[in-house]
């Protein structure tokens, strides 16, 4: 499928030129934050009249391009580098020699070297890590970060193989979103500086990933392991030994896991996300190791983007929802196989409820966000249009379909929907066709052309959806009725049995704000301060302080300065925020917790904290 120009998130030109292959030889170095060595792009020419090369960069210390024609024979090539927009970065063009026909040029090299600032890339000193021995170094491409440390077509519309050799110091690991020279993973685990990897596929450039520090390697089955610190190993192992069965749930329902080894990273807390599906090596945030398995939906979600997203992958960022709500959907399927209806379905509701809550008038994502098929990007940064629509409402139009079609035809038309379009990067329209030919057709009563157009390209819920019901939460919900209207909290031996998604449900459907009495006495019974639950954390601590409860100030910094995970801390400082006090209590925890937050967390708590308007 040709690419298209529909990313308004990239300068490239992908109708002209693209590449189609990455050669990167780089050298990590810890004292200087920087990644410094040569990027060498092939590309495809695709429009005899171009004689420019555009590429996406940020922040990026250009010394030299040369280009060649794939006999080693290298000249030097004259290029620009613009002035930095704020959301997009630098323009970087590259002129080819006019004497030549243009698709003469079939591989540029570029020498450059990353900035300390790098927005994909967090340099943790041995004091942010677990072992507080060594340093460690580890990137988030996605969104369009991957442009801060690699010069290309940031643009989920181009895909590529590519191939990496990365020298680090001598004692640390270094792992990439690739099938890695065995000398350095699981057999050997022999640390010599000098590490190779391949990821023979196409993929999109925000799968770029590289990680790099004092790693270790335990085996979860024959082609699942956990890398982590050494000392977060055994924790990390046992929390992940589902993995497996996840798989094999995956493969059953959508086809083979087409990607080889299916590893996970276990990051230092600074790690902005819950979870990034970078091929073979999912990051993964250490909040999720809570000791009982509860929160290991995160390790579903970021292994079904081996099918959605990665196997099949948004166009452009207008369309994060094929991804993220495709994941969601897909999530909850394996959840489902798994850990069964229960578990599934409490997930279903909390999600839903969420939505609820963030598209009510005057809530957190405006109408016209409210669509699948997002407005163009322009003027906006990507991250910042994320939300639970892609997620949530994404999910919730597949389990429309599922319920309309019933799984004998939904299950086959999704596996098929995989099939078809694996290895490509499509667009809601794509999409839309595909569903008409491939499914509406079986039933052509089953839903109507307005209520596909609802889903995709209406603010809201469309009024035909059913929402997910869960019985243990309907008593979840009942208990925290009792208490609220009667002061009874209920007895050790119905909260005994609580999972972590029940006490996170009677958490979430708490009013507002509680009096001084209720939540002191909700603190007595459950210990909630200083919980090392994050999920728990995530909704404990702006309650507390919506409540004026200050005795959850000291534990609640501490919670702000041990964790990155955006997600997370985000509703705390929100909380703050909305007093003079807070907000002063706010900008004196985020002071000591910014040298440990990742440039993303950073950028996302200071425009909360600027913005602030505190009432009294
Ligand atoms: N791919 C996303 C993370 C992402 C999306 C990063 C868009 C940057 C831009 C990842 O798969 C994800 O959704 N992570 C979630 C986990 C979850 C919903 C279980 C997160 O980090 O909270
Ligand atoms: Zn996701």
């Amino acid at each position: 499928m040709p690419a298209r120009n529909v990313d308004e998130s990239s300068y490239a030109e992908p109708d002209r030129v693209r590449i189609t292959h990455l050669g990167l030889d780089l050298t990590v170095d810890f004292s200087a934050k920087q990644l410094s060595g040569t990027a060498t792009l092939d590309m495809g020419w695709h429009d005899d009249t171009a004689n420019t090369l555009i590429l996406d960069t940020r922040e990026l210390a250009i010394s030299k391009i040369e280009g060649g024609d794939g006999t080693g024979d290298w000249k030097p090539l004259t290029f620009e580098l613009a002035k930095a927009d704020a959301i997009l970065g630098s323009k970087l063009t590259i002129h080819m020699p006019t004497a030549d026909k243009s698709g003469q040029v079939r591989q540029v090299r570029i020498t450059y070297a990353t900035s300390p600032t790098a927005s994909g890339l967090q340099w943790l000193e041995p004091s942010m890590t677990e072992g507080k021995a060594q340093p460690f170094m580890f990137s988030q491409s996605e969104a369009i970060h991957a442009r801060s440390w690699i010069p290309l077509q940031d643009t989920p519309g181009v895909r590529f193989s590519y191939t990496a050799h990365i020298n680090t110091p001598p004692e640390l690991i270094a792992l990439m979103s690739a099938s890695s020279d065995p000398a350095a993973s699981a057999n050997g685990n022999t640390r010599s500086g000098h590490y190779d990897f391949s990821m023979p596929q196409q993929v999109p450039s925000y799968l770029l990933a590289i990680a790099v520090g004092d790693l270790v390697f335990r085996r979860v089955s024959d082609r699942a392991g956990v890398w982590a610190e050494p000392s977060m190993a055994p924790k990390a192992v046992a929390e992940f030994a589902d993995t497996e069965k996840m798989i094999e749930a995956t493969e059953a329902l959508y086809g083979p896991y087409r990607w080889g080894r299916y590893d996970l990273l276990v990051l230092p807390p600074s790690f902005p996300f819950g979870g990034m599906e970078n091929p073979t090596l999912t990051f993964v945030t250490p909040t999720v190791i809570v000791g009982d398995r509860s929160l290991v939906s995160l390790i579903a979600h970021e292994l079904a983007h081996s099918w959605s997203g990665n196997l099949v992958t948004n166009a452009s960022w207008k369309d994060i929802w094929l991804n993220e709500g495709f994941t969601v959907y897909v999530e909850g399927r394996i959840t489902e196989e798994v850990y069964g209806h229960d578990v599934a379905d409490m997930e279903r509701v909390i999600s839903q409820r969420e939505l609820q809550k963030d598209i009510k008038p005057g809530g957190d994502i405006a109408p016209a966000d409210q669509v699948l098929e997002l407005p163009p990007m322009t003027g906006r940064d990507p991250d910042d249009a994320l939300s639970a629509i892609a997620y949530i409402k994404g999910a919730w139009f597949l389990q429309f379909l599922e319920q309309r079609f019933g799984r004998d035809l939904f299950d086959p038309f999704l596996k098929s929907y995989f099939d078809h379009f694996a290895f490509r990067s499509i667009t809601t329209d794509d999409f839309e066709a595909y569903l008409r030919s491939e499914l509406l057709t079986k039933k052509p009563t089953a839903v109507t052309d307005a209520e596909i157009d609802a889903w995709l390209r209406k603010p809201g819920i469309p009024a035909g959806a059913i929402a997910a019901h869960s019985a243990r939460l309907d008593a979840v919900d009942a208990a925290r009725k009792v208490w609220l209207d009667s002061g009874t909290l209920p007895t050790a031996d119905v909260t005994g049995k609580w999972v972590t998604q029940e006490w996170i449900d009677f958490l979430e459907g708490m009013p507002a704000t509680l009096t001084a009495e209720q939540i002191s006495s909700l603190d007595k019974a459950y210990h909630f301060t200083g919980t090392p639950n994050a999920e728990f954390a995530q909704r404990w601590y702006p309650l507390a302080e919506r409540s004026g409860y200050s005795t959850a100030r000291p534990e609640m910094a501490k919670f702000l300065q041990a964790i990155g995970r955006r997600k997370l801390i985000i509703p705390t400082y929100e909380a703050l925020v909305k007093t003079v006090d807070g907000l002063a209590f706010a900008n004196e925890v985020f002071a000591k917790a910014k040298p440990g937050y990742h440039p993303i967390t950073t950028a996302s708590v200071s425009a909360l904290l600027a913005k602030a308007k505190p009432a009294n």
